[in-house]
């Protein structure tokens, strides 16, 4: 499948000099969203996942599927305020701008295998946040999987490690 067909390139947005790669023609689309989704899955099924984490907002998009198909449950990492029960924290950077990452501190049990799933690797600040936030809970990350990698972002090398799907490069 050529995922990339159903990438939107957006250029100067959200500010100038970014050029910003928009999903929701992939996700418009049913089969090429399905396939997407089928191949996060299909990489996840030997990893005996116990939980899915996916980050605010795109992440939720692709993390919650997966997580329908693995037949397990899924927790959100929210930016800060968002989540009403207690939670633990960490700062990040993004490609454009910083900001603080949050999860419920009973999300994760210690010891259970996670998947993280986001929609797009870049700087690799966020996910280096989630994963922060998984192991300070006790979680073991088993798998990250994004649907697009910005290769010259080069978000990779904070992943150091991991076991990594990315399925589109750019
Ligand atoms: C975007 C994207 C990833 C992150 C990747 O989310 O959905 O989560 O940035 O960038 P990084 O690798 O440089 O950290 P954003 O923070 O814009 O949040 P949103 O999905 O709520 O718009």
């Amino acid at each position: 499948m050529d995922y990339k067909e159903h990438i939107a390139i957006v250029e100067d947005w959200p500010k100038e000099g970014v050029q910003f790669k928009d999903i929701t023609p992939l996700m418009d689309n049913g089969p090429a969203f399905k396939a997407a989704v089928d191949e996060i899955v299909e990489y996840a099924k030997d990893k005996e996942i116990d939980i899915v984490v996916g980050p605010e907002a795109r992440g939720f998009i692709v993390g919650c599927p997966v997580s329908y198909a693995l037949e397990i449950g899924f927790a959100p990492v929210r930016k800060e305020g968002k989540l009403p029960r207690e939670t633990i924290k960490v700062d990040y950077g993004l490609e454009y701008g910083k900001d603080v990452l949050t999860i419920h501190k009973d999300a994760i049990k210690p010891g259970q295998r996670v998947l993280i799933v986001d929609d797009l690797l870049a700087t690799g600040g966020t996910i280096e946040a989630t994963i922060d936030l998984v192991e300070q809970l006790g979680g073991e990350v088993a798998g990250c999987a994004f649907l697009i990698e910005l290769t010259y972002l080069d978000g990779r090398s904070k992943l150091d490690g991991h076991d990594v799907l990315t399925l589109m490069q750019y």
